[in-house]
């Protein structure tokens, strides 16, 4: 499959493309709101991949071009550009596409980070309102760490919990996240659980800033 992640500049953009392109077969694609700098970026990854003795050229577009390319495409944008960014790039979209959502609203504060729930309920829901209704949308990757993901020398051994009200879309990442070793996907129902799923990414945060020695934590379930 060709994978476009929007906002693949990004932490969560950098780690998912590099273990995509490590331990799949699917091409990805960075997107950007700049198309030097989703170059710029690609090249970085596939100089990395390729200084692993992988041979993956991972490919950079503007953001439109990007999506018109894929067949799934990730908004790894801030949460708060969701909207916009599925909005942008809604006419590059073909029937049968997905999207995926990775993001979550959050605010600190002095005791630590708190989910900061929008009005439509969820970052994941303001993406299914925005998106053309023949696209659908998949909520996955929200409470994997970045860096963990970046770090190819890292082991996963985590979850990532895959919400969705169209059962075949939900496959289909399901299958792209389990293709990444180390990580399991599992069900989380349908759309209407994001919240749930979105606030375990502060909590996680929270125990890893307050806990010496665990950073970059991921959830296992067991
Ligand atoms: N970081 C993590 O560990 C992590 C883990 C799980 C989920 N997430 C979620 O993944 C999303 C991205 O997180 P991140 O940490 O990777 O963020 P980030 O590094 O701050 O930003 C990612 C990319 O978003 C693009 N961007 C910035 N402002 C934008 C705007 N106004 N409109 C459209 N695109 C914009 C930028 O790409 P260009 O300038 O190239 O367009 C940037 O490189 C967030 O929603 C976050 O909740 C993050």
């Amino acid at each position: 499959m060709d994978i476009a992640i929007l906002g693949g500049t990004g932490d969560i953009g950098e780690g998912l493309a590099l273990r995509l392109a490590a331990d799949t077969s699917h091409e990805v694609l960075i997107g950007s709101r700049d198309a030097g700098k989703a170059e710029t970026k690609a090249a970085e990854y596939t100089t990395e991949l390729d200084s692993r003795g992988l041979d993956r050229q991972v490919a950079g577009f503007e953001n439109v071009a990007a999506t018109e390319r894929a067949d799934v495409v990730v908004l790894a944008v801030p949460p708060y550009h969701v909207g916009d960014t599925v909005e942008a790039v809604a006419d590059a979209l073909d029937d049968g596409d997905v999207l995926v959502s990775p993001a979550t609203g959050m605010k600190r504060d002095d005791d630590g980070f708190h989910y900061h729930k929008p009005g439509a309920g969820s970052v994941t829901r303001i993406a299914a309102d925005a998106a053309p209704d023949e696209v659908a949308v998949v909520g996955a990757f929200h409470n994997l760490a970045a860096a963990r993901l970046a770090n190819l020398d890292a082991d996963l051994g985590i979850d990532t919990l895959v919400i969705g009200d169209d059962e075949d879309a939900k496959g289909i990442v399901a299958d792209i996240a389990e293709g990444i070793e180390g990580l399991r996907a599992l069900d989380a129902g349908g759309l209407a659980n994001a919240p749930e799923i979105e606030g375990l990414t502060p909590l996680l945060i929270n125990v890893a800033s307050n806990n010496k020695g665990l950073h970059d934590l991921g959830i296992r379930f067991q």
